[in-house]
């Protein structure tokens, strides 16, 4: 039997003898709505804005919108729009876009990608709901490494996937398990690997050993391995960006998602693709985006604009400034006594184990009952990120988001409300 939301199936209201008015109590919300959890990014975002509204100033680590300015170049495409009438895009999306999107991976990763392998999404986001939606049936699973990007969670709850957690631990840097131990998690419903790579929330960046690993792994079990690269050009201490097809070029398993919400500072743009060279999955996901007719026409436009005249210094500059965060954050928290913190190679977050029980209930607390000298920090718990939430109860996921100096400031904050705490537990533990 399938498995997921299949096995949900139930009648959607009571069955009636007699025919007496259904109530709104007596009609049930579908499964897969229950499933999807709360964003744990956004779910503190209330205590947040009310900290605020009572005058507190709140560094928000919580959440990977970066301060960076956006580039100039795609603000210019917006004003060069000049169409009477803001049509429907084709749904493969804008063809300057794609045009422009190949020819800079062709220039930094000489992939030999054409306008036949790209289609232009929503977001990262849509690229990951359509492949789950193209390589799955409901009820079939997709192996994840564990802690995970946790809105993978919803987009698997709302198509009606199950996730198949592989644990890490920040005791070994979140490194991706063995093939043994991979193979082990293989059942009959497996339809795909999904890669985070470099990794949101842990900052691991995979080694080329282990992507080929995957890769054989894939094409030997007939799975899809699909890899978002959203953080592709965010990689430190000398590791080079890489393109997965770089080592399985053309490999009609690999499904890569991309995005330009982080690496041009343009989350509100909503830009993203999907690539593929495997023909099948391109005519379903194309498919699947003709039933949402389209991206929105003016980004893609501006888009366009930006990839066509942007200086390469662009990228270098936020990768500059995301190594000196890093450092930062990572130095300030290891100053911390008791907080245990993963020192990330690549994205932009990193995971901190605190010496509290409930990091949640810690975030919490330094919403509602902590400021120092008129600040308080925004986390985001751990737990949410993980698929075993006890493994993440005592972690927080920071965002390093913020310019150094704001960043030393906020975790400086967060030893303070860590004294604070643990003077207030023991006060009531009295
Ligand atoms: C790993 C990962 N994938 C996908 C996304 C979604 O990106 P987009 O804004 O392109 O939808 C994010 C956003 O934070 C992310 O961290």
């Amino acid at each position: 039997m399938l498995r997921g939301i299949v096995e949900a199936r139930r009648p959607c209201r009571p069955s009636r003898k007699y025919c007496t008015p259904v109530t709104m109590s007596d009609i049930q919300l579908s499964h897969r709505a229950k499933k999807t959890p709360p964003s744990p990014i956004r779910r503190l975002a209330g205590l947040a804005q009310s900290a605020e509204e009572r005058g507190a100033h709140v560094y928000r680590l919580n959440i990977g919108q970066p301060d960076l300015l956006s580039p100039p170049e795609f603000l210019e495409g917006i004003a060069q729009y000049r169409e009477a009438v803001v049509a429907y895009e084709t749904s493969q999306g804008n063809k300057g876009l794609v045009d422009e999107w190949c020819r800079s991976l062709n220039a930094d990763y000489n992939i030999g990608i054409t306008d036949q392998q790209m289609l232009i999404t929503m977001g990262a986001s849509e690229a990951l709901i359509f492949s789950f939606m193209v390589t799955c049936d409901p009820g079939d699973e997709i192996l994840i490494f564990d802690p995970t990007y946790a809105n993978y969670i919803g987009f698997a709850a709302t198509s009606g996937v199950r996730l198949v957690p592989l644990p890490c631990s920040i005791e070994e840097q979140f490194a991706i398990p063995t093939r043994e131990e991979i193979e082990r998690f293989v059942s009959p419903y497996t339809r795909a690997v999904l890669l985070c790579n470099p990794n949101n929330p842990t900052g691991a960046v995979c080694s080329d050993e282990e992507l080929s690993m995957l890769i054989d792994l894939c094409r030997e079990r007939g799975l899809y391995l699909i890899v978002d690269e959203t953080y592709r050009e965010f990689v430190y201490d000398g590791l080079k960006p890489r393109c997965i097809y770089q080592l399985a070029p053309k490999d009609p398993h690999i499904i890569v998602v991309d995005s330009l919400s982080k690496r041009f500072s343009l989350c509100g743009a909503r830009i993203g693709s999907l690539i593929t060279w495997n023909e099948e999955i391109r005519q379903g996901a194309f498919h699947i985006a003709q039933a949402r007719l389209a991206a929105p026409t003016i980004e893609q436009h501006a888009a366009a604009h930006m990839l066509r005249t942007i200086s390469s210094t662009y990228v270098g500059r936020a990768h500059a400034e995301y190594v000196t965060r890093r450092d930062a954050a990572v130095d300030a928290l290891s100053a911390i006594p008791g907080v245990v913190v993963s020192s990330p190679a690549g994205g932009f977050y990193l995971l901190a184990k605190l010496p509290v029980a409930d990091a949640e209930d810690f975030a919490s607390f330094m919403l509602t009952d902590f400021s120092y000298k008129g600040a308080t920090t925004f986390v985001a718990p751990a737990a949410g990120f993980y698929m075993h939430r006890e493994s993440g109860r005592s972690t927080i996921r920071i965002a390093f988001v913020l310019k150094e100096a704001d960043t030393r400031e906020a975790i400086r904050v967060l030893g303070e409300g860590l004294k604070e705490y643990a003077r207030r537990s023991a006060a009531n533990e009295r």
